[in-house]
């Protein structure tokens, strides 16, 4: 999870070789022992956030299909509300008719975005997250 003040550390490794760093990333990569994909959200030269999207839910069910988080300058201007959105529209696309998200109860923000996409509650996980379905035709 990215919050303000987080890890810097990955910049360094970006900015010493970015194609490479690109590379290895692009596409669709086993991540957590499932096919995933990441998805980079930008305005022109200025980094938004990104989204990773589980093809597969993991054994545990942890993470759901979705994860997301948009850097400190632009959050609360609807960015995360429509970065799910595109990934629930890609979701489509891939066959998957229910998304699983899953946050934590005191991430408010994240809390928001989820209910605005539609997500239904239904119960908390292993994790102590709560747990929705989002129905990814209606994103369409
Ligand atoms: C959660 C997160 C992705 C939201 O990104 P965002 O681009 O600010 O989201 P949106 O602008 O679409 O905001 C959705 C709503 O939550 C509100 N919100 C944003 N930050 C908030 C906060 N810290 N506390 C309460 N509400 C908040 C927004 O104001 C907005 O409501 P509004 O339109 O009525 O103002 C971002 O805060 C983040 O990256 N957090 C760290 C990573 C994370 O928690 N990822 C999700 C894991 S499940």
């Amino acid at each position: 999870m990215m919050r303000r003040g987080s890890d810097t550390a990955w910049l360094r490794e970006a900015s010493l070789d970015f194609d490479r760093f690109v590379d290895d990333r692009v596409g669709v990569r086993q991540r957590w022992g499932v096919p995933t994909e990441l998805l980079w959200f930008a305005s022109a030269e200025y980094y938004i956030g990104s989204v990773v999207i589980r093809h597969q839910l993991t054994e545990d069910e942890g993470g759901g299909h979705i994860g997301y988080h948009v850097v400190y300058p632009w959050q609360r201007q609807g960015h995360a509300t429509q970065m799910l959105r595109s990934a629930l529209g890609k979701c489509t696309a891939l066959g998957i008719a229910r998304a699983l998200l899953t946050v934590a109860p005191d991430n408010q923000a994240s809390l928001t975005v989820v209910r605005r996409n539609g997500g239904v509650a239904d119960g908390i996980n292993h994790e102590g997250e709560l747990r929705f379905w989002v129905d990814t035709s209606a994103s369409a």
